[in-house]
């Protein structure tokens, strides 16, 4: 890419397995003017942007990755200020036999204090938050912000979808480019398959696999977090989760318009009102600029409305946390 093509400020809260993988994703795009890695481990994220610029001459990119470590008084920040776009990954992973909810009031702390800082530094920015519980923590940075609802959504629908292409590709033996599949809903018990939207090859999902097969490659999509926190047995999945939260920020940035499906404030769309929710949205500058209702059956539908009804309330919880 020429120089004159990069562009734009990503900061990356949270420099673990989640947070410093997105970063050097992120950073090997090379579209990017700079990338900003913060922590509060002391070191970390400096260790950790130094590595990943002397793999620059290496990979062929010209991405500043800066490092910043952080402190609870919001000390640090001021090397994320200005930023377009801020992924957030703060906060504790599950342990094998945990729940996404398990994680609420620590990491509710942990996202507070994150949005307020972001909120003072980067004004402007688009935020992609990744934190557990997803659909919740989105709703508390959007509040601890007071950003519009617009400029902040959440990582999981890219996620689950690619975890359920990958199902479908594996069992049928065929490449994943030819599979398309979608979840909308929650990021977790009440995420919504939506066979409808799933085809091979052109052909729809349900004409090339019986229904107890499709039944069993979504239940192991809606548990895919799980198998593999299960197999690591000491944090969760990073390769695939931050592939897909470094997509959307670069949607952001290049004001690309694409449909993804996000965690969304959804305010009318498919009947349903006031709850951040797992949606397709088109994705630019200004974050989500239109959330996209596609024909769903009867049963996709009462699916994503008890998934809203299920969010809803608890989003209703983090005003408090
Ligand atoms: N949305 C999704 O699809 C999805 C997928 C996987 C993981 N996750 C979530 O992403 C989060 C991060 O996962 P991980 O595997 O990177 O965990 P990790 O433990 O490897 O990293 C978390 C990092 O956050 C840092 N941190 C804690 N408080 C901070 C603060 N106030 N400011 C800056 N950094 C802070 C920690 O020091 C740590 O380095 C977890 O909550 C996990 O559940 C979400």
């Amino acid at each position: 890419m020429s120089d004159n093509t990069r562009r734009g400020k990503v900061t990356v809260v949270g420099a673990g397995f989640y947070g410093s993988t997105t970063a050097q994703r992120l950073a090997e795009y090379d579209v990017f003017e700079t990338v900003v890695l913060t922590d509060i481990i002391d070191g970390r994220p400096e260790g950790l942007a130094l590595d990943m610029n002397q793999s620059r001459p290496i990979e062929g990119f010209e991405t500043t990755v800066v490092g910043a470590t952080t402190t609870s008084d919001g000390g640090g920040y001021e090397a994320t200020a200005g930023s377009d776009v801020v992924i957030i990954t703060a906060g504790l992973p599950r342990k094998p036999g945990m729940s996404r909810m398990d994680l609420l009031e620590v990491n509710a702390k942990i996202v507070r204090g994150v949005a307020e800082n972001v909120a003072k530094h980067s004004p402007n920015a688009v935020v992609v938050v990744v934190s557990n519980p997803l659909d919740e923590m989105t709703a508390l940075t959007q509040l601890a912000s007071g950003f519009p609802k617009n400029r902040v959504f959440g990582q999981a629908g890219v996620l689950d979808t690619a975890r359920f292409t990958n199902n479908v590709a594996t069992t049928l033996g065929v490449p994943v480019s030819s599979v398309q599949t979608l979840t909308l809903g929650s990021h977790g018990d009440t995420m919504v398959p939506v066979p409808s939207a799933c085809f091979v090859e052109g052909k729809p999902l349900t004409d090339v696999m019986d229904a107890a097969k499709v039944d069993e490659l979504v239940t192991r999509t809606r548990n895919g977090g799980a198998e593999v926190v299960g197999l690591l047995k000491t944090g969760s999945a990073f390769y695939a989760p931050s592939a897909a939260a470094a997509r959307m920020a670069r949607a952001v940035i290049e004001d690309s318009g694409k449909l993804i499906p996000v965690c969304a404030w959804v305010d009318g769309e498919y009947g349903i009102n006031g709850v951040y929710l797992g949606v397709e949205a088109e994705i630019g500058r200004e974050g989500v600029q239109r959330v996209v209702e596609r024909d769903l059956t009867d049963t996709e539908r009462a699916g994503l409305e008890q998934a809203a009804a299920a969010v809803r309330a608890k989003q209703a919880d983090v005003a408090g946390l």
